[in-house]
């Protein structure tokens, strides 16, 4: 079986990694790729900004089943383009899509299904965010309507600084056509907790889930980044509330999306604020979680692929995952200056003896290779990421790795899964 991979991080690195245990893969091709990536795949060229360069690319290949990484693809919808060429895609299409490409439609939806969000207000002009802000408490939440890579979230201490930032975004400046239109919302306190589904459109198969690490800083300072590190352990989330999450937010979302007409396959990524009112959702995603899925692939037994078909084919069922009973750690590793602007094209060291620890693994996520020596060439660089039976001992084996590589600015965060380990 001839598998596409189309992206090019560290969730496409894990997902590369994983799909080449299955024995029914014979080659996989990633796209873009990068540099670590290639030591285990076929990296061919393409642009995941434009619908007519993937279609391209899959005409080249005849990929026997294609999976999509990142959300700007899915967006623009290329399961549907390449479903309708009788290609086999797993992922949502770009109707379902919404529920992570719009933050409107997505607060609109989970209110029309009763499902727990923060209180919101939808705003397309200053004068709507003016007339909005006193039905607020401070902190207050703004967010862009459209997809930001993660950068679209604010969080403002006091209204005049919301209503800056919400000018800013609605005047295009700051991020463009994506903050068009603002969402305003309650400031929800609690632990954040990625819950992850993969859906063939009606039945759900359960990740173990995660928790992401947003925030650039130790202690959950500085701004919002795609992700510094994510752990899971079987601990993060008890059989109870795992039936709760599902009957009361997942279940609900699917059959809701269906019976609006966009039926939802591929993996749902529910991305919740754990608070004491109960779980709510902060965000979804269409996609698999980065960093969150290289330490959750680290603990699959099961084979993806199979997964992967149940979902296109209609057959998920909720035992199509096997997961191991260990712990495991990413912790990103970072060029210096993210998440704002880094520099590029920096050597890193000490990768070969990383290789040699055990039970650590590092996905690629901005590298380049050169001449037999990788540079950097994002704004996270690398995951490292590590399993042990123990979550302390995952950490110090991810930490351990971390030590022995460097690269010029190279920045990480020294305290991923710290919380959970206190509340041992
Ligand atoms: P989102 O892209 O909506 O997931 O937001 C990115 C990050 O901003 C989340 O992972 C949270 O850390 C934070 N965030 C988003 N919405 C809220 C909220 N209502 N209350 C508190 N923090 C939030
Ligand atoms: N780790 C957050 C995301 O994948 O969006």
């Amino acid at each position: 079986m001839k598998i596409l991979v189309i992206g090019s991080g560290g969730r496409e690195h894990a997902l590369v990694w994983k799909l080449r245990q299955s024995p029914r893969v014979t080659k996989i091709y990633c796209a873009p790729g990068n540099g670590g990536i290639a030591d285990e795949a076929e990296c061919v060229a393409v642009d995941v900004k434009s619908l007519d360069s993937m279609i391209a690319l899959g005409n080249q290949i005849q990929p026997d089943l294609t999976i999509v990484g990142p959300e700007l693809p899915l967006m623009l919808g290329v399961v549907d383009e390449f479903t309708r060429r009788g290609w086999r895609t797993f992922g949502p299409t770009q109707a379902a899509a919404q529920l992570e490409s719009s933050k409107s439609f997505a607060k609109e939806f989970l209110q029309r299904h009763h499902i727990p969000t923060a209180h919101y207000a939808i705003c397309d002009t200053s004068q709507q965010v003016h007339d909005a802000l006193p039905h607020f408490h401070t902190p207050i939440v703004v967010k862009a309507d459209g997809l930001a890579a993660g950068k679209g979230v604010v969080i403002a201490k006091a209204k005049d600084e919301a209503s800056a930032v919400a000018h800013e975004m609605l005047s295009g400046k700051m991020l463009g056509e994506a903050g068009s239109r603002v969402v305003l919302e309650e400031f929800l306190e609690g632990d954040e907790l990625s819950f992850l589904v993969v859906s063939d459109g009606e039945r759900v198969a359960p990740l173990v889930a995660a928790q992401d690490h947003k925030r650039v800083g130790d202690g959950d300072t500085g701004p919002n980044t795609g992700g510094m590190g994510a752990y899971t352990t079987p601990a993060i989330v008890d059989d109870q509330m795992r039936d709760w999450l599902l009957a009361h937010i997942v279940r609900p979302v699917v059959a809701g999306m269906k019976d609006e007409g966009a039926e939802f396959k591929g993996v749902l990524y529910c991305g919740l604020m754990m608070t004491a009112r109960g779980p709510m959702v902060l965000e979804f995603n269409c996609r698999f979680g980065d960093p969150e899925t290289q330490p959750i692939l680290m603990r699959l037994e099961s084979d993806l692929v199979e997964a992967m078909e149940a979902s296109i084919d209609g057959r998920t069922s909720d035992g199509d995952f096997k997961w191991s009973n260990d712990a495991a750690v990413c912790v990103a590793m970072a060029s210096g200056g993210y998440p704002g602007a880094y520099e590029s094209g920096k050597k890193i060291t000490g990768l070969e003896d990383v290789a040699k620890l055990d039970s650590v693994k590092v996905f690629h996520a901005g590298t380049s290779k050169r001449e037999g020596s990788f540079y950097t060439s994002g704004g996270r660089v690398l995951g490292v990421t590590a399993r042990a039976a123990e979550l302390e001992t995952a950490v110090q084996r991810a930490y351990e790795a971390c030590a022995k590589i460097a690269f010029e600015g190279a920045h990480y965060r020294k305290d991923i899964a710290a919380r959970a380990l206190k509340k041992k």
